[in-house]
């Protein structure tokens, strides 16, 4: 509890021209719930719940930059100009709640064409090529796998790459007409940027693979290139898998250097996750405890000296407070705690001892909310005490709100 200051996580961020009310962001969390790549009415709903919350900052899902980029048929992109309109007006409802709205590009490479989360992401089939969703030709940065159920991808030629980082270009400048305030590169679970980085999956001879040099390659000139369309006053940042996972071979200190160039090419915040990305040698599963990225994110920031996104099995008002407070992270992602609980902000502003907490809610939730927590003060015992402003007004009836 901290009476006499504000609780960092109820103070204001800012990167560029952007200024985060608080430190809580909804972590990007594909749906599945995608319409030939654009937003549905679930979007708005789902979305729009945790600005009304209290979030600062509501982070689309991972967003494909192509077609074949998608996981399954039903993930999300922003191929096409025609998408830009629905985002915008999920965004327009974010912004109105007081909230930022953070966008996800991603490429999923080998990762693609497949059935979804719902299924384990089982590669496409014949029966699904019946029903109309033909599997497709995955690409990488070299012929490997995904796993044995996978089948081989194509490895991407030198166009291939220009290709792709022109599409990532383009959906960065939608992103920009569709008002999103942050854009972040999805370089982490094991998907194309992934691929390139992890000597796993990039087996490449030419000078997108081999040494490490190489194969940053591929991340640092894609996101020069969405750098110099995304524009000046708004945040670009970057989520990485800190290490790749079991059996992997990219590690923090890989990380790191990967985090130093990226700075130098105009990213202004890395977002520290792990794994997906499976191979044979002793490297263990980053186990799922809470706060489980915390060392990693704390191991950025100290040897980096930028701005990081925590993210993992974060849960508690204290918690999150403590990984401010301790440089672990700046910003505090959580994604399945603000699925069972859109209005935590309004609980960890509480717990925290912010004054007049229900101010982080929409004006008309927060008036509603801090009447019925004033009434809840009392007891049957207290209508004894016919002194009380509250109560006397109570009493005498002169309180409809609650009869409304
Ligand atoms: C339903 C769901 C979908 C997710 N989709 C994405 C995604 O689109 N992009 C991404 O980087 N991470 C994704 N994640 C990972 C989350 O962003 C987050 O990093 C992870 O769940 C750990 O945070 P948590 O413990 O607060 O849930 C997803 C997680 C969930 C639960």
């Amino acid at each position: 509890m901290n009476t006499n200051s504000t609780p960092r996580l109820f103070a204001p961020f800012t990167s560029r021209g952007l200024t985060l009310k608080n430190r809580v962001m909804v972590s990007p969390m594909c749906q599945y719930r995608s319409e030939a790549g654009g937003p549905s009415d679930w979007h708005l709903v789902h979305l729009g719940q945790f600005a009304i919350g209290g979030a600062a900052l509501v982070f689309h899902e991972e967003t494909s930059t192509s077609p074949e980029g998608r996981k399954s048929y039903h993930c999300a992109g922003l191929y096409s100009d025609e998408h830009v309109g629905a985002y915008r007006r999920i965004n327009d409802f974010i912004h109105a709640q007081g909230a930022a709205c953070g966008i996800q590009l991603g490429h999923a490479g080998r990762k693609g064409s497949t059935a979804g989360a719902m299924t384990g992401f089982r590669p496409l089939n014949a029966a699904d090529e019946s029903r109309g969703e033909a599997p497709w030709q995955t690409m990488s940065a070299s012929a490997l796998p995904n796993d044995d159920s996978s089948p081989p991808p194509r490895p991407m030629s030198k166009s291939d790459i220009a290709n792709c980082i022109d599409e990532w270009v383009l959906a960065t400048r939608r992103s920009a007409q569709a008002d999103f305030d942050l854009l972040e590169i999805h370089g982490a679970h094991g998907y194309l940027i992934h691929q390139f980085l992890s000597p796993v999956s990039n087996q490449r001879k030419d000078e997108y693979g081999g040494s490490l040099e190489n194969r940053m390659r591929f991340a640092l000139e894609l996101t020069d290139a969405v750098r110099r369309e995304w524009p000046d006053d708004r945040p670009l940042s970057f989520r990485v898998s800190c290490v790749d996972g079991g059996g992997g071979i990219w590690d923090i200190n890989d990380t790191i250097e990967l985090c130093k160039r990226l700075k130098t090419v105009g990213v202004d915040i890395i977002d520290c996750s792990s794994g997906g990305m499976r191979g044979e040698t002793g490297m263990s599963l980053v186990p799922r405890v809470p706060g489980y990225h915390l060392p990693y994110s704390e191991a950025v920031k100290a040897a980096v000296d930028i701005p990081v996104i925590a993210v993992g099995l974060i849960t508690e008002a204290s918690q999150a407070e403590q990984i401010l407070a301790r440089g672990q992270g700046d910003i505090i992602a959580m994604a399945r705690e603000l699925m069972a609980q859109p209005g935590w902000p309004l609980q960890a502003a509480r717990e925290l001892g912010l004054d007049d907490p229900w101010q982080v809610q929409p004006p008309d939730y927060a008036h509603r909310l801090r009447r019925r927590d004033e009434v809840a003060r009392f007891t049957l015992e207290d209508s004894a005490n016919a002194d009380d402003p509250v109560l006397k007004r109570l009493v005498s009836g002169s309180d409809r709100a609650a009869h409304e």
